[in-house]
């Protein structure tokens, strides 16, 4: 039997009884607020060619070129509201000690939704860089005054503060989602393809080390069969329910009312006390 969320009783069951939550999201998580992922039918990537717009070769060939294609994002993004799922994942944080929040976005939708300070692996979209003396200052209002954008303090080019392709991620972001990843034992992936490496190895990395690793999305990816469950379905539809279930969970363990499922309904079987 399924409970009213339609999630797996077992399923709430094990992440409720986790101390150590991460969430891991892509592009997905912000596609029900307008903003296009990168695969898929409507995705940036049908569009452009990413060795145009995504790499330094790009931006060192026509800087304006590249301004323009970032310009034309942060307009989107600028007009976007959080959704329901970056919501539910802002409240999440609130019920657990150990928690983060690893996004691959680089919109600022999170923390719009009042998630604080989510670890972000390819930047920020409202942050550019200086090419020469690598401070990053956050960028004015929409759309940019100049294209290029130059810094003011000793005139080079800035370039947009996100991570290109052949480029590594910014080292502390990577190593403390390395780490979270490493010592949680639960983590919630929500709309990523999981294609783009390193963030892609996260979840694996998580389970290897023991975390029960939930997806959700709006269909299967290459790591569902390497994962504990896949919930097929919108972000913005499937995670209110989940974060719903679970922190009527978490509240009734709180109050001793944890008299539920010794043995949980997907086949987990949870262990007793003897
Ligand atoms: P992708 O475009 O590769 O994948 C988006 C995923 O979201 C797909 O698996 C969709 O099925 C899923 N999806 C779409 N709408 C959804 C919804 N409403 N609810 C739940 N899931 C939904 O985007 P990412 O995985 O984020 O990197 O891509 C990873 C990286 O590749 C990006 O950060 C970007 C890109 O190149 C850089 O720019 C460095």
């Amino acid at each position: 039997m399924k409970p009213a969320s339609g999630i797996a009783h077992g399923l709430i069951e094990r992440l409720g009884r986790s101390s150590r939550l991460v969430v891991l999201t892509g592009s997905g998580v912000s596609r029900e607020s307008g903003i296009p992922t990168f695969r898929g039918e409507e995705g940036l990537w049908r569009q452009h060619r990413p060795e145009d717009l995504a790499t330094w070769e790009a931006f060192d060939r026509d800087p304006v070129l590249v301004w323009s294609w970032y310009d034309y994002r942060r307009r989107i993004i600028a007009d976007a509201e959080p959704n329901k799922a970056h919501r539910a994942i802002a409240r999440l944080e609130g019920d657990f000690d150990d928690f983060t929040l690893v996004t691959q976005n680089v919109d600022g939708l999170h923390e719009r939704a009042g998630s604080g300070g989510p670890v972000e692996l390819h930047g920020n979209i409202w942050r550019a860089r200086c090419t020469k003396e690598l401070t990053t200052v956050d960028l004015p209002g929409n759309p940019l005054a100049r294209i290029p954008p130059k810094c003011t303090v000793c005139g080079s080019l800035l370039r947009p503060d996100v991570v290109w392709f052949g480029e590594p991620l910014p080292m502390e972001a990577y190593e403390t989602s390395h780490q979270a990843a490493s010592t949680c034992d639960a983590m919630l992936v929500v709309g990523t393809s999981a294609v783009v490496r390193p963030a892609a190895s996260l979840p694996l990395v998580a389970k290897h080390n023991g975390a029960f690793v939930v997806e959700v999305n709006m269909t299967y990816t290459p790591i569902s069969a390497l994962i504990d469950a896949t919930l097929i379905g919108k972000a913005g539809d499937v995670l209110p329910k989940l974060v719903d279930a679970l922190l009527d969970r978490r509240s009734g363990m709180r109050s001793g009312n944890d008299h539920q499922d010794a043995e949980a309904e997907n086949g987990v079987r949870e262990p007793t006390a003897s």
